[in-house]
């Protein structure tokens, strides 16, 4: 496996218009992993997760297996390759000083465009929290004789690591669940999002929850990212846009660690829509999204059935992330 052949995947990546084309190119980036995966021993840690202040980190296995959401590799992979390209009109005669947050074995949003580039455009630095993910991680720029691009490949905890110079133009981190549940997304953003410099850009761009009545039984959701959903008819409203995580709201939006939303009217029960959803819609970078049910980070959350609210009442939601992010909600008359 030799790193033209790398570029040759990457490129069909980058030309993929329709989904089917991204499923494809996929499937090829996830068959080139494999080749190496394939060669490591399993190690007794592969599966566990490590719960940290601020969300859990999964698993080697299943930071690996991201690779096979398809859609979302795919763009933001496409996404990641296109800011870059931005960063370097933004800072003619720099080198683009790149950190990637919570990287997992495959660096999977990263590694393949930088074949595409030479390394004194850019500098790469590459984090994770588990031991097993880096080794790998490193293994693999060095078989690809991808080592000249590295300034750093080491263990850190991404929600509380400094990049060790002000000169930082690109965070990425994609370290999110449907509704950012349970991965420590926020908590990694507030950190790593004000060691921006100016004009530098945070990949996701943005990520937005909303609260939408809907039916949860007849929404589409995505449970095997080899099998893409096919979308439903449903009757949606839109509740109330919560909040939108990008590098500016990150560490102004949040006091004491969580969210409230100001108290809104439960609307009047529908046998139609009887839920209140959380949707979470990603702008990767400019126009690369992943909306509803697109990827395993975008199903909706289904938070409460308006059976079980008293009609007339009031409703706040609460997001919390001191420990591992989740969503509540309060009534009020
Ligand atoms: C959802 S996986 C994504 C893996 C890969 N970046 C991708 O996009 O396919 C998240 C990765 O972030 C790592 N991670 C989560 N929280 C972290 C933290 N606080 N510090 C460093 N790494 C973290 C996990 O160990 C895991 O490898």
């Amino acid at each position: 496996m030799t790193v033209s052949k790398l570029s040759a995947i990457t490129k069909t990546i980058l030309q993929s218009r329709t989904p089917n084309e991204e499923v494809h190119a996929i499937q090829s980036l996830s068959d080139f992993y494999l080749a190496f995966r394939s060669n490591r021993s399993p190690q007794p840690s592969d599966q566990a997760e490590k719960v940290l202040k601020g969300g859990i980190a999964l698993s080697f296995d299943h930071a690996a297996d991201c690779l096979q959401d398809y859609y979302r590799t795919a763009r933001f992979i496409k996404g990641t390759y296109l800011a870059i390209q931005e960063l370097l009109l933004r800072f003619p005669n720099q080198k683009i000083n790149i950190l990637y947050a919570g990287c997992g074995p495959f660096a999977t949003i990263l590694l393949p465009i930088l074949p595409l580039f030479k390394p004194n455009q850019l500098q790469v630095t590459l984090i994770d929290i588990h031991p097993e993910s880096v080794k790998f991680v490193k293994e693999l720029f060095t078989q690809l004789d991808l080592l000249s691009f590295v300034d750093c490949i080491s263990v850190e905890d991404a929600i509380s690591y400094r990049y060790p110079n002000s000169n930082l133009h690109m965070v990425i981190s994609e370290t999110m669940f449907h509704a950012l549940l349970v991965e420590p997304q926020v908590a990694i953003t507030r950190n790593l999002a004000p060691q921006l410099v100016n004009g530098g850009i945070f990949i996701p761009e943005e990520v937005t929850i909303e609260a939408i009545i809907t039916s949860f039984s007849k929404e589409p959701f995505l449970y095997n990212a080899a099998a893409p959903v096919v979308s439903a008819i449903t009757e949606r409203s839109l509740m109330a846009k919560l909040f939108s995580l990008n590098k500016n709201s990150a560490s102004v939006s949040f006091s004491n660690q969580e969210y409230r939303s100001p108290r809104l009217k439960v609307p009047v029960f529908q046998n139609s829509s009887p839920d209140i959803c959380l949707f979470t819609h990603v702008k990767i970078f400019s126009k690369l999204e992943l909306g509803p049910s697109e990827s395993l980070i975008t199903n909706p959350y289904c938070l409460v059935s308006m059976l079980n609210l008293p009609s007339g009442s009031s409703i706040s939601f609460i997001y919390e992330f001191t420990e591992v992010p989740s969503w509540s909600y309060q009534l009020a008359d």
